[in-house]
């Protein structure tokens, strides 16, 4: 009993910070922004389910333009993962706005290679043909042929082999399910890390974990889902991002984000990114992911937006 115990101590009280945000890019056309990765160059990749193009942005210039990197045939672009260094898996396909769903035979994991310098190498790695409408994309560290993606309407998580193209449902749990009418978001952003799958449920307002194993090339979940926090009134969960203590910022609609400790210190949710009073507000959050590059980098957390913004957070002040 003692260990529940501490853990009921750490579980601190919500706490507002506010750190210094800058606006580096603002959409001239409020382009919806939906994922990213970061390079090991420390340029941005950034994908939009309203544009075909796979864009980048080198936020560490001033007035950085959006460039292409490659455009696909007729189908948009949602979570993006690095798979190997500068190589990258992104989810593709065309959506029907009326069943929000993917328009049969379009859904696929596409791999694009950046690592040789040069013009990128894109193919097309698996075809998700029962897939209803994709949204985060995780690596599986120790298996870098494998990606989780998690299935926002069907309610489940798709395991894809980028080498094989074999697709098989990873974990199927209620957890990941919308719980309402749909067509209506549940699982969204998921990420592996440490044994556990963490994930957000927009629709549940959830943020949660998962234990889960690799074996035989194939993820399994060990155990129960464990419910880490809970967002309330009209705000929802998108994607997040770990920093290097292990702390979770995970990008809340409409305007903040909500920031959690769970590996180290229980269940607790640390507080919320308001940033009132800072000339840049976040308006629709959608994900974030941390710098690379020097210490500098390491500690800015950069943020889509619905509404096309991207927004670095310095978040070196952070001291729980
Ligand atoms: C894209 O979709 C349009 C309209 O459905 C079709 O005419 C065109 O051939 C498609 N292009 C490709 C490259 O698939
Ligand atoms: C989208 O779904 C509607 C309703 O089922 C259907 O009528 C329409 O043809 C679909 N559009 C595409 C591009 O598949
Ligand atoms: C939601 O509200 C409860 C009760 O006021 C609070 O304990 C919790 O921290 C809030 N969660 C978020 C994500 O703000």
């Amino acid at each position: 009993m003692l260990f529940p115990l501490l853990l009921s101590l750490v579980v601190c009280t919500a706490a507002s910070f506010t750190f210094p945000t800058r606006l580096v890019f603002q959409s001239p056309t409020g382009l919806f922004l939906e994922n990213l990765a970061v390079r090991p160059n420390g340029k941005l990749l950034i994908t939009s389910p309203l544009s075909t193009t796979l864009h980048t942005l080198d936020p560490t210039v001033e007035n950085p333009t959006f460039d292409e990197v490659y455009t696909f045939p007729n189908v948009t672009l949602f979570g993006i993962a690095e798979v190997q260094p500068d190589v990258y898996g992104i989810i593709a396909f065309m959506v029907n706005a009326t069943t929000v769903s993917a328009v049969p035979g379009t859904l696929a994991i596409w791999r694009v290679d950046l690592s040789s310098g040069g013009p990128p190498v894109v193919n097309k790695a698996a075809d998700v043909p029962d897939g209803v409408f994709l949204d985060g994309l995780s690596t599986v560290p120790g298996d870098p042929d494998l990606v989780l993606a998690a299935d926002t309407i069907a309610g489940l998580v798709w395991q894809i082999n980028l080498r094989t193209g074999v697709v098989r449902v990873a974990a199927q749990d209620e957890a990941f399910a919308a719980g309402a009418p749909a067509p209506a978001f549940g699982i969204n952003g998921l990420h592996v890390r440490g044994g556990d799958l963490y994930f957000t449920n927009s629709q549940k307002k959830t943020f949660s974990r998962v234990p889960i194993s690799v074996r035989g090339g194939n993820v399994g979940q060990t155990g129960p889902v464990q419910v880490l926090g809970s967002a309330n009134g009209t705000n929802t969960f998108d994607d997040f991002a770990f920093d290097a203590e292990g702390r979770v910022w995970v990008a809340t609609a409409s305007n903040t984000f909500t920031l959690f400790f769970p590996p180290a210190q229980g269940n607790g949710m640390l507080g919320q990114l308001n940033a009132p009073g800072n000339p840049v507000e976040f308006d629709s959050p959608t994900s974030a992911a941390f710098g690379r590059g020097g210490v500098a980098q390491q500690h800015t957390l950069y943020v889509t937006t619905m509404t096309g913004q991207l927004i670095a957070v310095d978040t070196t002040g952070i001291h729980v």
